[in-house]
């Protein structure tokens, strides 16, 4: 088979980036939403934009301001690699959710070329190519989206080049209702109108309920992960940015959730909450939207959701 017919695509699931408690640090994947990219080979040596699909109908085609490309052309240049290919990006996820779609998008187009072009990466390595691609879109590198979209699960990133990502256990029996209003906000701008600095008190609760957060999840004991899973620091600054914030994050509370907050820089709303409690929380928060009246999606998820794989070889 000539390179001209090769043909591979990957999946990278959404993911809860910050998951309220660890701001840039901890996040976690979402089953059921996701992005797809399709690698074609072609005659040439350059990556390119052959088409868009889904819920998103256009995406820059500049390679250093498309995620997915972006990535690949840091693999083909780390890697000196003369074969191009055309990209197919299929979007599950909306822009400007808050639910990852920048990385996805990043992690699905490393997932299909380590195929493509037979490369045998370390999980380093794909999380270092996937978060060169997401910093088109955020204009920082944090990889509280890339890692967990990458590798699955409920994932801490530690100091590192790349950063250290560890996959953290779950207890059983904990659910994610994700709710997403259907407007847009801009990584970039969620990121530029936080404070540069922190208060000691908010920093010291802050490093306790993420501190309390993580012990809970080694323990297993929802009820510590529910009195950790708190933001002091970033949420009071974003909150404004979505209408009804307070009366949804009421809502989930009441119906039984663990804990709620913005997904990322927002303007999706994730809860936690125990299984059977999910369709509750989900009902909650779709009516603190429509009292605003704004539309909205919403999905249940394992948190110990798959990461990236690959999907079809051809
Ligand atoms: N940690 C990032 C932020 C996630 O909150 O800005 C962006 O989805």
């Amino acid at each position: 088979m000539s390179s001209q017919d090769r043909t591979v695509t990957a999946f990278a699931p959404a993911s809860v980036g910050n998951v309220g408690v660890g701001f840039d640090v901890l996040g976690h994947a979402i089953d059921g939403v996701g992005d797809r990219v399709t690698l074609t080979g072609i005659d040439g040596a350059e990556v390119c934009l052959r088409s868009v699909a889904g819920v998103v109908s256009e995406l820059p085609r500049v390679p250093e301001e498309n995620t997915a490309l972006r990535a690949l052309l840091a693999m083909q240049r780390r890697f000196d690699l003369k074969t191009g290919a055309a990209v197919g990006i299929e979007k599950g996820i909306p822009m400007g959710s808050g639910m990852g779609g920048s990385a996805a998008s990043a992690v699905a187009a490393v997932t299909a070329a380590a195929e493509f072009w037979g490369l045998d990466l370390t999980p380093a390595q794909r999380l270092r190519f996937a978060l060169q691609g997401e910093e088109a879109a955020s204009g920082a590198l944090h990889a509280d989206n890339v890692a967990p979209s990458l590798l699955g699960g409920l994932v801490l990133c530690g100091p590192g080049d790349p950063p250290t990502a560890t996959r953290l256990p779950v207890p059983a029996g904990i659910a994610c209702v994700l709710v997403h209003p259907q407007i847009e906000i801009k990584t970039r701008d969620a990121r530029r109108m936080l404070l540069p600095k922190v208060d000691l008190g908010d920093h010291v609760r802050q490093t306790m309920a993420i501190s309390g957060f993580v012990a809970g999840c080694y323990r297993g004991d929802l009820e510590m992960i529910g009195r950790c899973l708190r933001d002091f620091v970033i949420e009071p600054q974003r909150q404004g940015l979505v209408p009804g914030f307070r009366g949804v994050q009421t809502a989930a509370m009441d119906a039984g959730a663990l804990g709620c907050s913005l997904s990322g820089s927002g303007p999706s709303i994730f809860a936690w909450c125990a299984e059977p409690d999910a369709a509750a929380v989900r009902t909650g928060m779709l009516g603190g939207f429509s009292k605003e009246g704004v539309e909205c999606d919403a999905w249940v998820s394992a948190v110990d959701a798959p990461g990236a794989r690959i999907e079809t070889v051809g």
